[in-house]
């Protein structure tokens, strides 16, 4: 799964300035240090803990962590020829922002692959995902792509092996775009409307933090009831 989202940043030379987005403790950066020298790999995640765990690995100590956020990236203009990201952008709150920062990142003619999930199928497991997540689709993340200038928009579907074994579909994708030119794009609306981090605690949003709280707890324990449902198959007739 790794691998065959990976394959869509095109890594194909070990010289490739690279910068991994949402790194946390590197799971995607030991595949991505397969293809590229690990000192041209940056590692940045919003949270400490999770790159004092990565530094923790000797295969990643060559890669540089840093602390910082993907909707305001702490580099300038043109400074990688590959932007990797992956399972991250479901957390972030504005990916339309966070993908126009990876196109102002990339010098013209590189590459961005960010791999995130799809919108569960059944109707409970999405009413779930929605209360908790963002589960772009992938209609969402081509837009945004596109939005931001890059071309060649390419999505590729992933299954997680425990699905693909059970027969199950498309359970996240990796889409891959090529920058178009280079400095800051114009802002978007998004850019224009500044975060709430006063919003008052009104019972709407006490109760709608709550139900998110939840969904959250709920989502792994009722994808595993849907799973062994559906492989048990329909129930005897009386
Ligand atoms: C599920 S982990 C995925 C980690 C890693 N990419 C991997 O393949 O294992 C998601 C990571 O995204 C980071 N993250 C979430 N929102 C972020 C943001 N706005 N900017 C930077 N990192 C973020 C989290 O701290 C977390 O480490």
């Amino acid at each position: 799964m790794r691998a065959r989202a990976l394959s869509a940043a095109q890594l194909d030379q070990p010289g490739l300035d690279t910068v991994d987005v949402g790194a946390g403790t590197g799971f995607a950066t030991e595949g991505l240090i397969e293809h590229v020298d690990a000192a041209r790999v940056t590692m940045l995640d919003q949270s400490a803990a999770q790159l004092r765990r990565a530094q923790a690995k000797p295969a990643l100590a060559a890669c540089r962590k840093l602390l910082g956020d993907a909707e305001d990236l702490p580099f300038p203009d043109d400074a990688f020829d590959r932007y990797v990201s992956c399972g991250s952008i479901e957390y972030w709150p504005d990916p339309e922002r966070a993908i126009r920062e990876a196109h102002r990142v990339l010098r013209p003619g590189g590459l961005a692959m960010v791999a995130g999930p799809l919108p569960p199928s059944g109707r409970a497991a999405r009413w779930l995902a929605d209360a908790w997540m963002l589960f772009p689709s992938r209609a969402d993340y081509v837009r945004w792509f596109e939005a931001a200038g890059f071309a060649d928009v390419r999505v590729l579907t992933v299954a997680a092996p425990w699905a693909a074994s059970a027969g199950g579909g498309a359970y996240a994708v990796a889409v891959a775009g090529r920058a178009t030119r280079s400095g800051a794009p114009a802002p978007s609306w998004s850019e224009t409307v500044p975060e709430r981090a006063d919003e008052p605690w009104t019972v709407r949003r006490l109760v709608r933090f709550a139900a998110g709280s939840l969904a959250g707890a709920l989502f792994i324990p009722a994808g595993i009831f849907m799973k062994l449902r559906a492989r048990r198959g329909p129930g005897r007739s009386p």
